[in-house]
């Protein structure tokens, strides 16, 4: 059977790399999570300090060396799960804390951050057989994806699900700066001019507010289904 490409888009902190992962897996496709490429951008303009203390950044320094920001994803045999990798380092943790989702959504607004990705994206994704979740992937990534999810939920909810896995990691978390950090990163990811996050006109949509893990997982698996007995 012919593989197809899925794109999953939506709101921040909606489960959508979880239903991808869980789709990927159950499959046999590649997950690639693109959220963690820009979270991947943002550690390492703060990391080579072309992120001022106050948020500002250094954008002339930073496109000269957009070049030198190569991401890759490995299995990790431990989790099952895929890892991402920085220029060949695990960086898995690191670009899930506060402090890179604080300063993630201005670095993704930048055209040349969005040219860089977009075409590692691309690349990853020429053969098929892929899922990939983020918030321009059915409009901008791959228009042309077979499979096209929006996804969203309430604000409160989703932020008491980033909070739950913050937690579960045990980083302190503050559930209303968590709340805040995610109403504004759907703020400036929806209004930004490259790229905006917005639902693709032929996306299925799924709000998920009051779904299981379970439940979600098998409304995408049969959405799957039907598509891929019609094509
Ligand atoms: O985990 P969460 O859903 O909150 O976010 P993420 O998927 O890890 O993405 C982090 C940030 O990267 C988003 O808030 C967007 O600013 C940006 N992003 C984007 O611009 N385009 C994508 N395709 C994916 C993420």
């Amino acid at each position: 059977m012919k593989k197809i490409t899925i794109a999953i888009d939506g709101h921040s902190s909606c489960g959508k790399s979880t239903m991808a992962k869980d789709l990927a897996r159950e499959v046999g496709y590649i997950y690639i999570d693109s959220g963690a490429m820009y979270r991947c951008c943002t550690l390492f303009a703060m990391q080579q300090g072309l992120i001022a203390p106050d948020g500002s950044i250094d954008e002339a320094a930073f496109q000269r060396r957009m070049s030198e920001v190569q991401v890759s994803f490995r299995l990790n045999p431990e989790t099952g799960r895929p890892d991402t990798y920085l220029n060949g380092e695990n960086v898995e943790a690191q670009i899930r804390t506060m402090e890179v989702s604080s300063h993630v959504s201005p670095v993704a607004a930048l055209p040349f951050v969005r040219a860089a990705m977009t075409a590692q994206q691309q690349q990853m994704g020429q053969e098929g057989g892929i899922v990939m979740d983020g918030r321009d992937i059915g409009t901008a990534v791959f228009p042309h994806a077979e499979m096209k999810v929006f996804v969203t939920a309430s604000d409160e909810i989703r932020a008491q699900r980033r909070y739950d896995e913050l937690v579960g990691k045990g980083e302190k978390a503050d559930f209303q700066a968590v709340l805040a950090n995610l109403r504004e990163r759907d703020r400036i990811d929806s209004t930004r001019a490259v790229a905006p996050l917005r639902q693709a006109e032929d996306a299925l949509v799924l709000d998920n507010s009051h779904l299981t893990i379970e439940q979600q997982k098998q409304w995408l698996l049969d959405r799957f289904h039907e598509l891929t007995a019609a094509s």
